[in-house]
């Protein structure tokens, strides 16, 4: 590509910015939404059905979803639910995880990762990451110990880390792996799609996901008895028969719901949107990898170590700086450049922006916050070995530098080949100006 002549001043420091019109919102599924997802939600709504289970016309949106998503997983069993994170609280419950358990997890994730592990009564043990920004597989096998009783591993900003590596860890120790794919739906790594890689995957349907339908999730297993009662815990703590109405009487499946179902109407959006994933993702691939290779010339700027880059689903691009002071200044600078998205966005910031996706940045975490009034589960007797542990800023020595030294670029899905030159151009002048 040959870079337009621009004004060398910076658009920060008075200079002519390269544009001057907001980059798209950078919410994958949302820009795709059409006549596929307006088809199949009017079969819904001419059905008067709207239920998955029963009704006058049942349509099976959620049916066909979930039989489809087996299908690209190449895994047995599928079930919608309403979200992400009830995917992953039901993923605890489905594996027996409660007090006097921990789960590891990486100090980058999203709240729902340690809300789901809190509100199983399990108490969060917090797992360091690595270039990949995903967890890293060498602190992993140092905080396994006898309490841990699952790996809950996160694919976090799009792409898998070392993931193979840490499946076999979680193998070798006897350890369930859930592999949480909320961010990364339609990515693989060496051909293997994420949420195959561990005995259970989940997956969100949230707006700012690779696909979406407002609200919604999926989980995915392949063990016969686990997969039941992961049914039964969505619903209402029960089997249903083959009418779709409540079966109380496999013992097996007598538990404690959290009404958690999907309606067939998230069902049509989410079917029309996952016929679309492979789109999606290219789209978003595409462009972020044509931002990478034209910043090579650029060492100071770090990017992300992706361990497979064909099976990055795209749609944030992470770089790291030299220092704090250099990451704000220069994801400032792009800013001014015009390279963000419209009012409200979240498309282009430094990671000490990034709220809720950095362990330190939890409050009811750092400060072992509670539902109940008694302190539940921190206060429960089996998790007295909670009280040694600090979830404040400095548990985790690499999740703290490269929080503090690195900015994220969201990548919106449909970029136009104007936008990408767009944001090529940002980057090489800001670069030019504090690095040569
Ligand atoms: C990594 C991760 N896990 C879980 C969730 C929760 O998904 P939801 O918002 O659908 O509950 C999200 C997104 O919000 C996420 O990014």
């Amino acid at each position: 590509m040959t870079l337009k002549n621009y004004d060398t001043c910076l658009a920060i420091d008075g200079g002519t910015p390269v544009r001057t019109t907001p980059l798209p919102w950078e919410l994958p599924g949302a820009h795709w939404i059409g006549e596929e997802e307006r088809a199949l939600v009017d079969r819904v709504v001419r059905a008067q059905s709207p239920f998955r289970f029963y009704g006058p016309d049942p349509q099976k949106m959620v049916e066909t979803l979930e039989r489809e998503w087996s299908d690209m997983l190449g895994r047995p069993h599928a079930l919608a639910v309403s979200s992400g994170t009830a995917a992953l609280t039901i993923a605890l419950s489905a594996l027996e995880i409660g007090p006097g358990d921990e789960v590891l997890v990486p100090g980058y994730m999203w709240v729902s990762c340690i809300s789901a592990i809190v509100r199983a009564g399990a108490i969060p043990r917090l797992v360091d990451i690595d270039a990949t920004f995903c967890m890293d597989p060498a602190d992993l096998a140092r905080k396994i110990n006898s309490r841990s009783r699952a790996v809950l591993l996160v694919h976090m900003s799009g792409a898998p880390g070392h993931v193979a590596e840490i499946a076999e860890i979680a193998q070798c120790r006897g350890i369930p792996l859930i592999e949480d794919c909320a961010q990364a739906a339609g990515a693989s790594r060496h051909g293997t799609p994420v949420g195959c890689f561990g005995d259970i995957a989940t997956f969100s349907f949230q707006l700012n996901k690779n696909m979406t339908s407002g609200d919604g999730g999926m989980i995915a297993c392949s063990d016969d008895s686990l997969f039941r009662r992961i049914v039964s815990l969505h619903d209402l703590g029960y089997a249903r028969d083959s009418g779709g109405r409540l079966d109380t009487s496999d013992v097996t499946c007598q538990l404690w719901g959290m009404g958690a179902r999907m309606s067939d109407l998230a069902g049509a959006m989410a079917l029309a949107q996952l016929r679309k994933l492979p789109l999606i993702t290219a789209a978003m691939r595409q462009a972020k990898w044509r931002i990478r290779a034209a910043l090579k010339e650029f060492p100071q700027i770090q990017l992300r170590e992706v361990p497979d880059p064909k099976g990055d689903s795209g749609p944030f691009m992470i770089m790291t700086f030299e220092d704090r002071e250099m990451c704000s200044r220069f994801m400032a600078a792009l800013r001014a450049e015009g390279i963000h998205g419209p009012e409200g966005s979240l498309s282009c910031l430094p990671m000490q922006a990034w709220g809720l996706h950095w362990y330190f940045n939890i409050p009811s975490l750092t400060g072992k916050r509670s539902n109940s009034r008694d302190g539940f589960p921190w206060s429960h007797p089996a998790n007295d070995f909670a009280g040694q542990l600090d979830y404040r800023r400095g548990a985790l020595p690499v999740c703290d530098d490269l929080h503090d030294r690195s900015g994220l670029l969201a990548i919106a899905s449909n970029l136009s080949d104007a936008d990408v030159e767009d944001v090529i151009q940002a980057f090489h002048k800001v670069a030019t100006a504090y690095f040569n």
